[in-house]
């Protein structure tokens, strides 16, 4: 039996490397153009779920004070580890987007990027989530997310197994779909500087969320604009779309 760690904790230190092709750049233009249009003087962000803070160091504007969390106290010490090469000093800590730990009407714009409230996996949840961003944002603040659809958990991760092997990393994804939840096994071999490969395991849990449920949920926590859109681009999701991104204004 393996010894399967809490998310987004043994995986951590590897995070990066696995996600080495995701475009990162394009996908913060993308999202700071949104925050451009909504709040162009925003000098407050906040990176929800930050993970190693490939959202945050991806800004390409300057703001005044840039703030960061996310549930693992793992992937939060990468992120500091990673600091040391950029210029600006955010303030990072560990907390549930459920209860975060800020005072009400402070942040001019919060995005919560790739797919990170998936992980919330009621609606209840993602509305507690919404009430909190709501509470902590300023009039007029704008908060940008995605979410995977329902469509793409369930026919495009399905039920299935990937493999990728790299220089130093096999990884072995295995993706099972069941009552509206996939759930994600990743195995991780990583070899060692003795060449030994060690072992690590998780499981991530990700439900999808119909477009409308979403919306009329952002409704109900008071934001006074939503907008969905088709991820990277500004036009209406359609029922084949991988992943939607959210713009509330409140
Ligand atoms: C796929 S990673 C994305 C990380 C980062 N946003 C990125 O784009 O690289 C998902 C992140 O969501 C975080 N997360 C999951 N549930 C959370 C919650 N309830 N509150 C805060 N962070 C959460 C995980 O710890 C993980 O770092």
């Amino acid at each position: 039996m393996q010894n399967i760690s809490k998310n987004y904790t043994s995986l951590a230190p590897y995070y990066d490397l696995l996600m080495r092709r995701i475009r990162y750049r394009d996908w913060m233009r993308y999202v700071e153009s949104i925050i451009h249009m909504h709040t162009p003087h925003a000098q407050t962000v906040l990176d929800i779920a930050c993970g190693t803070g490939n959202g945050m160091l991806n800004l390409r504007k300057k703001y005044r004070l840039y703030v960061a969390f996310d549930r693992s106290f793992e992937m939060i010490r990468i992120f500091k580890s990673k600091l040391r090469f950029y210029d600006i000093k955010p303030l990072l800590f560990v907390a549930d987007v459920r209860n975060i730990p800020l005072k009400s009407d402070i942040i001019d714009a919060a995005f919560s990027i790739f797919d990170s409230l998936n992980n919330l996996l009621t609606a209840r949840d993602l509305k507690k989530a919404f009430a909190e961003v709501f509470r902590i944002l300023k009039k007029g603040g704008v908060f940008i997310f995605d979410l995977n659809t329902p469509y793409v958990l369930k026919e495009h991760w399905g039920t299935k197994t990937r493999i990728e092997e790299d220089e130093d990393i096999l990884s072995i994804w295995r993706t099972r779909y069941k009552n509206g939840i996939s759930e994600l096994h990743i195995t991780l071999f990583v070899k060692g500087a003795d060449n030994k490969y060690i072992r690590v395991d998780e499981i991530h849990r990700e439900r999808g969320y119909e477009t409308q449920k979403v919306l009329s949920l952002l409704k109900d926590a008071g934001f006074s604009e939503v907008y969905a859109y088709d991820h990277m681009t500004f036009s209406p999701p359609s029922p084949d779309s991988l992943r939607v991104n959210y713009v509330a204004v409140k």
